[in-house]
């Protein structure tokens, strides 16, 4: 399916009628509306305006457009502001209170906002629960966006306090477990305890942690009350919620997306590259600044597909340039296009685009839509008709079945450990992560990502790239598993409760693999040694392990010759980060070891499997032929894969 975002009100009525006729004309199924409109449903404490609404809602369902309705929770209204300061947060940096004037101003311990959140969306669910036309409900909207998932209000110190009481039971295990001795930071009553922003120096990592899971826990309680007023009064619709980028919800992503049928993401290739990829990246973004880095997009459609254990949607598709990254260069001609057959590829049931016009006024008027805002059709339109075509040819039929072998595993605790502590500038999770799952990607591996709760019986490989505090349970799960298991650095080096293990890191680890982590060496990124495997030597960078080790395997060394990669059985560990060199030639072996399908792909050129249909993408502005054997026929295109475009083959 293909949807759009819709806004009626922002427009005048009399372009209602149009707009939505020229959806269906232009084949879009589904209609995205409400998330932003709780000033215009009620404009004055209990003064309710349903009229417009019904009247949009009934012009888009009488074209056969299907609804979902956002509820709109992340734009509380000034009189609600005024009559409840407390519902804005308070940036954890500053102290300063967040303002009313843009969006998401709200704190997830505030009980006004808990309450007249869940009030309005009571009011909506049970108004439009059973309308025909609506067949599901967006939770929010992009959680966590904005830095809001953190608030150091009064009303987050004192849920923290409770959160505390409730987790350690009595004061005196909360200073153990945190170490509060150190610096005279005892606490005596869980009355005391403070929040642990605008300290003098670095706040305790211990206390960090315990906020940083705290306010995630505070998120995902709001999350859990909207989906179960939506389920109470709208059974049988779905209910989703359209995700930031796995990193930047702050939030243990599983936790959030936990009693929603499926989870939706909002794509910003373009946006989102020119965020992740720093100014001395440059020139691995350079050549992809109009479409996007080849695997960056991939990066988040097999993590939601993880998160929802299934099919996804994107609820949001860039369209053309967007107004918020750095630079907000056009897409490649065919990009539109390009990236929604690539979610569907991944596994997408529904791309929707942000947004239907381009809007003349307010924040995002630089923000392109299907349509410019004097309505003339804007690039992405004949994308979008020229992508109904290839769709109209391919049998994606659901759910999507993919064949990964290799799955990733993620994990908020390791995403806030490594932030804490980064111990190296070149520590950043999502850049080590994203490296693993490149390489991988670049070789013409699925790829799922699973949680360390995940069952990972079906794969062959399970690369965890740092997980450093380690489940009990886990270990369990490595030694009932067939799997053949790498484990990055860091993996094993903090408890639970963010100390050193008291065998050394990788701590729990060790029960299957005799190593210890005798100190760690950072240096400048670009500070690059050299790392001995197989006889040839690749580079490592930014983090190095010293490590002791007993009867492994030594697989890599660094320069004076000590051990940086070790086996044992089904087991790696890998000390330290390295090049991507290093990483693809590692990832060779070890899959045509374990008979998994790989291959170098050519620059740019990127394979995705789905059910028995074979995708090749071209991100690079040369024609590249893939180096695959197709069993079956071709459907689109060929072998050779022009610039900015993709081809299909069946899997017989
Ligand atoms: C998303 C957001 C939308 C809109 C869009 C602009 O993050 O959900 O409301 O702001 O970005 O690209």
């Amino acid at each position: 399916m293909l949807g759009v975002c819709y806004y009626p009100e922002h427009w005048s009525r009399q372009l209602w009628q149009r707009d939505a006729e020229q959806m269906r004309d232009l084949g879009l199924e589904v209609v995205r509306i409400g998330e932003f409109c709780w000033s215009r449903i009620e404009p004055e404490d209990g003064l309710f305006k349903f009229k417009w609404l019904d009247e949009a809602i009934g012009i888009l369902a009488a074209q056969g457009l299907n609804i979902v309705f956002g509820t709109p929770t992340a734009t509380p209204p000034k009189w609600l502001i005024d009559k409840y300061p407390d519902i804005l947060p308070v940036d954890p940096n500053t102290g300063a209170t967040r303002r009313f004037g843009s969006r998401r101003h709200v704190d997830f311990s505030s009980e006004n906002f808990l309450r007249e959140a869940k009030r309005i969306t009571e009011i909506l669910v049970k108004r439009y629960g059973d309308h025909p036309a609506i067949i599901g409900w967006q939770t929010d909207n992009e959680l966590g966006c904005h830095d809001t998932t953190l608030s150091a209000s009064p009303a987050a110190k004192y849920a923290f306090q409770n959160w505390c009481k409730h987790r350690y039971q009595n004061i005196r295990k909360l200073n153990q477990a945190w170490g509060n001795v150190f610096w005279s930071m005892e606490y005596n009553n869980f009355e005391q305890i403070e929040l642990p922003v605008l300290t003098v120096t670095e706040a305790n990592p211990a206390h960090r942690l315990a906020y940083q899971r705290f306010a995630s826990d505070q998120l995902v309680a709001f999350h859990r009350d909207i989906i179960n007023i939506i389920r109470a009064h709208a059974p049988d619709r779905f209910i989703t919620h359209n995700f930031i980028p796995m990193c930047d919800t702050e939030a243990d992503n599983f936790a959030l997306a936990e009693g929603l049928d499926f989870v939706s993401f909002d794509n910003y290739p373009l946006g989102r590259s020119d965020l992740f990829f720093a100014d001395s990246e440059r020139t691995k973004i350079e050549p992809y600044q109009r479409t996007g880095h080849p695997d960056y997009s991939a990066y988040f459609f097999d993590q939601v597909r993880g998160l929802s254990v299934g099919d996804f949607w994107i609820m949001e598709q860039q369209p053309g340039p967007v107004n918020w990254a750095h630079n907000n260069p056009r897409p490649e001609p065919g990009m539109v296009k390009f990236w929604s057959m690539e979610a569907f590829a991944h596994g997408a049931e529904c791309v929707s685009y942000f947004r239907w016009r381009q809007i003349p006024f307010a924040q995002e008027q630089m923000h392109a839509g299907l349509l410019r805002n004097d309505s003339t059709k804007a690039r992405a339109w004949d994308e979008i008709k020229d992508l109904q075509a290839d769709l109209a040819k391919l049998n994606l039929h659901a759910p999507a079945y993919r064949p990964a072998k290799v799955a990733l595993m993620t994990d908020a605790d390791a995403r806030w450990v490594t932030r804490i502590e980064q111990q190296g500038v070149a520590f950043d999770f999502e850049k080590v992560e994203f490296a693993f799952y490149s390489v991988l990607r670049e070789l013409g591996i699925d790829v799922d990502f699973v949680s360390v709760d995940s069952d990972v019986s079906k794969y062959s490989l399970v690369v965890a790239p740092c997980l450093p505090v380690i489940p009990e349970h886990l270990i369990d799960t490595v030694k009932n598993s067939d799997a053949l298991w790498l484990f990055g650095p860091r993996s094993g080096s903090k408890t639970a409760e963010f100390s050193l293990p008291d065998n050394l890191a990788p701590g729990a680890l060790q029960t299957l693999l005799p190593v210890k982590v005798l100190s760690v060496d950072t240096t400048h990124p670009e500070q690059r040694e050299a790392l001995q495997y197989k006889g040839e030597t690749y580079q490592s960078f930014g983090w190095r392990e010293e490590l002791e080790q007993q009867d492994c395997e030594i697989v890599a060394t660094y320069a004076n010759g000590s051990p940086a990669l070790l086996k044992n059985g089904p087991l790696m560990y890998l000390g330290c980060l390295t090049d991507a060199d290093f990483m693809r030639e590692l990832f060779t072996d070890l899959c045509t070891e374990l008979e998994i399908e790989n291959y170098r792909c050519a620059e740019g050129l990127r394979v995705v499997r789905r059910n028995n249909l074979v995708f090749l993408f071209n991100y690079s502005n040369q024609t590249q032929t893939a180096n695959i054997t197709a069993a079956g026929d071709f459907i689109i295109g060929s072998m050779k894969v022009e610039p900015y475009s993709y081809s299909v083959f069946q899997n017989l």
